[in-house]
């Protein structure tokens, strides 16, 4: 229901319950939907208090895990946390596919992230430039001044370059940090290095400085992972010759990605379906992973397209990669704080953030694949339809195994699976 005013003074120095039952008021919801709000499973109302800003509430979203993962021959279960079904299945289903060659291969850069430095008023760029690269040693060592664990674990700010950029404003210098965040996502050391030298750099350059923070488009931190997948393994029966046909088909279906940006955002988002679930489900900041995909996917080859590439090898194999930035932390934020995320990257029994990086561009590997399989053979609906049946029949009345007979009738018709057949088919089976 519409509220009447949304200034809400004093909100945020209530209590999570007098919040909510402040919002209750206002918004006239029922009992069951305050119920709902306050359940709030496995993050506590403390925890969740601290973590943002006006809290009323919990939202529980469903953890899957996905299975068959090999990455760099050591096996993996997955968390994903998403709210769509089919998309753990098919996960699971395409990593299976390249086992006969090893599963996924990585080749990750090192967790660099660039800290960006925006300097304005400057009558000569060129000179600016050539100042902060003559200073960048000392610029260098004042950013790795700061008391930081990442630092004494062997990261910190290891170069800096200049870029001239032209804008509306008129010219400007942007200082670029590059800085090895190691296990850490980085925002907040890049973020307090370059507040760090930005005084400096204004000494230096006798520009004003603007701008400090980090970029999202991690360049320097790209996960590269690669798969082979035979025909046998593509295929629906076991047969070469189906399953070249199936690897055609993707091929297809790849090339129309890659050439037009209305299926390439359409065939990136579920790349994502995978990247953003493991995110969410290991604490990361997935609209920083999101943004930085997507950037890149246009970044790369002056227009958006592909964030995979699929060939077919010599053998006649599919070999599908992806190089994307994958600016993952499991040191601090949320994977540290949420204590689900903790318990998932304990399920993963990641090491380090690249090896995290690596898995999750793995997962974005296999979804793609899984999603162009299907659609290049029975189209997407028959999969989703399965588990929407089952949605269905709950929603209809059905219990306990009631779910799966109602399911199993109406997917077996050929017609269109409504929520009135499924209501007859569920009052079918209790005559
Ligand atoms: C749906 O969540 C994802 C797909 O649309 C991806 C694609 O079209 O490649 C099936």
């Amino acid at each position: 229901m519409p509220v009447e005013d949304s200034r809400l003074s004093g909100f945020y120095k209530l209590s999570v319950t007098e919040r909510r039952a402040m919002i209750a008021n206002l918004a006239k919801l029922s009992d069951d939907e305050v119920a709902a709000l306050a359940n709030h499973g496995e993050l506590d109302e403390l925890a969740a208090d601290r973590m943002i800003e006006n809290v009323i509430g919990t939202m529980s979203l469903p953890v899957g895990v996905a299975t068959n993962f090999v990455v760099d021959d050591k096996p993996y279960i997955i968390p994903f946390c998403v709210e769509e079904s089919s998309i753990v299945a098919a996960a699971s289903n395409m990593a299976k596919r390249c086992l006969k060659k090893g599963g996924f291969k990585t080749n990750n850069d090192e967790p660099v992230m660039i800290g960006q430095i925006q300097v304005l008023g400057l009558e000569n760029i060129e000179e600016a430039s050539e100042a902060v690269l003559t200073a960048k040693y000392e610029l260098m060592a004042m950013c790795n001044s700061l008391p930081s664990t990442m630092i004494k674990l062997g990261g910190g700010c290891k170069d800096i370059i200049v870029r001239s950029i032209d804008t509306i404003s008129g010219k400007m210098l942007v200082v670029h940090l590059l800085v090895d965040t190691r296990d850490a996502m980085g925002a907040n050391a890049v973020n307090t290095m370059a507040e760090l030298v930005s005084g400096k750099i204004e000494e230096i350059t006798n520009g004003r400085v603007h701008l400090r923070i980090l970029s999202n488009l991690a360049t320097h931190r790209l996960a590269k992972v690669e798969a082979t997948f035979t025909p046998e393994e593509l295929s629906d029966d076991g047969t070469r010759e189906n399953g070249s046909k199936i690897i055609t088909g993707i091929l297809e279906a790849h090339h129309f990605a890659m050439a037009d940006p209305y299926r390439a955002t359409t065939h990136n988002k579920g790349i994502m379906n995978a990247i953003s679930a493991i995110a969410l489900a290991c604490g990361q900041d997935w609209r920083a992973i999101e943004a930085g995909c997507h950037a890149w996917a246009a970044v790369e080859n002056g227009a958006y397209t592909s964030m995979t590439r699929w060939e077919r090898d010599d053998e006649g194999n599919l070999v599908g990669s992806i190089e994307t930035p994958m600016a993952v932390g499991i040191v601090g934020g949320a994977s540290k704080v949420h204590p689900v995320a903790r318990a998932n990257l304990s399920i993963l029994g990641v090491e380090s953030a690249q090896e995290l990086a690596g898995i999750m561009a793995a997962a974005g590997i296999a979804q793609n694949l899984g999603a162009m399989r299907a659609l290049a053979t029975n189209g997407i609906q028959a999969g989703h339809m399965k588990l929407h049946a089952r949605n269905m029949a709950v929603s209809a009345g059905a219990i306990g195994d009631e779910i799966e007979q109602v399911a199993n009738i109406v997917n077996s018709q050929s017609g269109p699976v409504t929520q009135q057949l499924v209501k007859e088919t569920l009052d079918s089976i209790r005559d």
